[in-house]
C-alpha cells in the first residue's frame, strides 16, 4: 500500500474504539453502521463501474471486483451481527455528512476512484488501528483480518487509476468534509 499523506488522527482513533470495547450497545451499532457501509459500497461500485467505464474493460472489471470484495465484507459482519443476536436494518443506519461531501467532487473515472481511494485508505487506518489493539473481540478480529489486506488493495487500485491531480482534489474535499463533521464549517 503506498504512503499518502492524510489526516488521521491515531490517538483519537485508539480512544474511540477503547469506548467502545467498555460498551457493548455502542458496539453492536458501530458493527451495524459498517456492514451498511460495506454494503452501500457494493452497490456504490458497481453504479460508478456502469457509470464511468466501459463494459468488458479492465477498468470495469477492477471496479467489479472491489464491490464484490465489499459485498462479502457485509456478509461476514452481518454473519458477526446475527452471532451477537442483532439484525441490522439499512433504514435504521446513520447517515453521515462526511461522504456526501467527498462525494460532490465526482464528476468522471479519476474523481470517483480518487474519492474512492480515500474511503478506502480511511477504513484501512481504523482497521490497523482495531487490529493492533489487544482487546479487540475474536469475531471482529477474524474480520478485519481478512478485510484489512482487501482494503488497502483496493487503496492501491483506485489510487493508480485516480493518479495525482485527482488524489490532491480529493484530499481536499476530504479535509473540508472532516471541517464539516467537525463542525468547523456551515453544514
Ligand atoms: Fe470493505
Ligand atoms: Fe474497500
Amino acid at each position: 500500500m503506498s504512503e499518502l499523506s492524510i489526516e488521521f488522527n491515531k490517538d483519537y482513533t485508539i480512544q474511540w474504539w477503547e469506548r467502545l470495547l467498555d460498551d457493548e450497545d455502542a458496539m453492536n451499532k458501530w458493527l451495524s453502521k459498517l456492514w451498511n457501509t460495506e454494503k452501500n459500497g457494493f452497490f456504490g461500485g458497481l453504479r460508478s463501474a456502469r457509470k464511468f467505464t466501459e463494459e468488458g474493460s479492465d477498468l470495469r472489471a477492477t471496479f467489479c471486483k472491489i464491490a464484490k470484495e465489499e459485498w462479502r465484507h457485509s456478509q461476514v459482519l452481518h454473519r458477526i451481527l446475527k452471532a451477537r443476536g442483532i439484525t441490522p436494518v439499512a433504514e435504521e443506519q446513520e447517515n453521515s455528512k462526511y461522504w456526501p461531501h467527498v462525494m460532490k467532487g465526482v464528476k468522471d473515472l479519476k474523481s470517483v476512484a480518487a474519492a474512492s481511494a480515500i474511503g478506502e485508505l480511511l477504513a484501512a487506518k481504523r482497521f490497523e488501528v482495531i487490529q493492533q489493539h489487544p482487546r479487540t473481540p475474536k469475531d471482529i478480529l477474524v474480520f478485519i483480518n481478512q478485510a484489512l489486506p482487501e482494503e488497502q488493495g483496493h487503496f492501491d487500485s483506485y489510487a493508480a487509476i485516480a493518479g495525482e491531480a485527482a488524489m490532491q482534489n480529493a484530499l481536499q474535499r476530504h479535509k473540508e468534509a472532516i471541517a464539516i463533521i467537525s463542525g468547523q464549517a456551515p453544514k
